[in-house]
């Protein structure tokens, strides 16, 4: 049976670095077939609405989604259309890999990190955020719960233990926001009592931001509320070499959808040199969520090859190549 996913382009580099990502999985031979939609603000000049109801049908009929960087304007009236994405399909798993490819400039060899952060309560929820009418006094509300705890929690084990992973971290602030950050805490090691083959260790934040700068190696699968999970899957992005090899994957039980860590890239949007890894190995991530690992295993392979040799890779792996050279490359490896 073949696949269909809703494909969304995006804005600014997307379009070019998406092409560039299809080209290399039609090479691949995985049987996709793609319904192509649009969000952003390609979508608010065309439709008049920067999520319109045909994108939100697609996603919901195919369950999987590849998108590419979106750019939300900036202003009032305008909610970030990533976080809209994640409310709307409960995208409560944000996975973010961060790995070292040889011939980058990573600051750490054989750096293999995945960091499961919750994606949908946290310090991140827009009720609750209150600023008193004198302007004086902000406040704003954590709240997190023991089903978003234990689904995240139970999420980062089932994938440590389906992927041969031996250790979860659990990253947590207990010591201080006692109630919140010990809920999960708490809940965290009820679950990890189900998992005896996987050793479960815990962290307090700050100390894991050092550890992973100092000792990185040490870290194999990271489990941790949605605020701190943003900022150290930054850090391991920034240890692997920065946003051109970062992918993230947004997964909830009904959806999911798969993209780039980084941005629109405005500043070089058109010039035909985007990086297309980060995207390639966020559609590598949803190919191993589509059950087709042996393809994810090989579209990574050949991404890791042409990198390290820097076979017509853009000028942000330090080559004088294109876009779409860069995708022929990879493309002529995978075939
Ligand atoms: P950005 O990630 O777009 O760019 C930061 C820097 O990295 C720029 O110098 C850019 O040229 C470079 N860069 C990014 N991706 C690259 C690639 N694939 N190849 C080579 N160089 C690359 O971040 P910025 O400038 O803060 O945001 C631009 C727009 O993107 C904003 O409108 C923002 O809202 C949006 N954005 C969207 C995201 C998403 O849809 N997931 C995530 C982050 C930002
Ligand atoms: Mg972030």
């Amino acid at each position: 049976m073949k696949n269909t996913i809703a494909v969304i382009k995006g804005d600014g580099i997307g379009p070019e670095i998406m092409d560039a990502t299809l080209h290399v999985l039609d090479a691949l031979g995985c049987g996709l077939e793609y319904e192509f939609v649009d969000a952003g603000l390609c979508a608010l000049e065309a439709q008049g609405s920067l999520l319109p109801p045909e994108t939100l049908d697609a996603i919901s009929r195919h369950k999987v989604a590849l998108k590419g960087p979106l750019t939300t304007p900036v202003g009032e009236g305008f909610s970030s259309i990533n976080v809209e994405l994640r409310k709307r399909f409960d995208l409560y798993a944000n996975v973010r890999p961060a790995i070292t490819f040889p011939g980058t400039k990573a600051r750490y060899e054989d750096i293999d990190i995945i960091t499961v952060r919750e994606n949908t309560e946290g310090a991140y929820g827009a009720e609750g955020q209150v600023l008193s009418p004198d302007g004086q006094t902000a406040q704003s509300l954590i709240r997190v719960t023991r089903r978003g705890s234990e689904r995240i929690v139970r999420y980062a084990f089932d994938l440590a233990r389906s992927t041969g992973r031996k250790k979860v971290t659990v990253v947590h602030k207990a010591n201080i926001m006692k109630t919140t950050s010990g809920l999960f805490l708490n809940v965290a090691r009820e679950i990890a009592a189900d998992y005896p083959e996987i050793t479960c260790n815990e962290m307090i934040v700050d100390n894991t931001c050092m550890q992973l700068v100092m000792n990185p190696h040490q870290f194999d699968v990271i489990v941790t509320t949605n605020l701190f999970g943003d900022i150290i899957s930054d850090l391991c992005a920034g240890l692997v070499g920065g946003l051109g090899l970062a992918p993230g994957a947004n997964i909830g039980s009904d959806a999911a959808i798969f993209e780039a860590v980084h941005g629109s890239a405005p500043d070089i949007a058109g010039k035909g040199i985007a990086n297309p890894c980060a995207l390639l190995l966020g559609a590598g991530q949803m190919l191993d969520h589509l059950g087709l690992s042996g393809q994810a295993q090989r579209l990574r392979g050949a991404i890791r090859s042409v990198v390290e040799a820097k076979d017509r890779v853009t000028p942000d792996l330090g080559g004088t190549g294109s876009t779409r050279s860069f995708a022929e490359a990879l493309a002529e490896r995978v075939r």
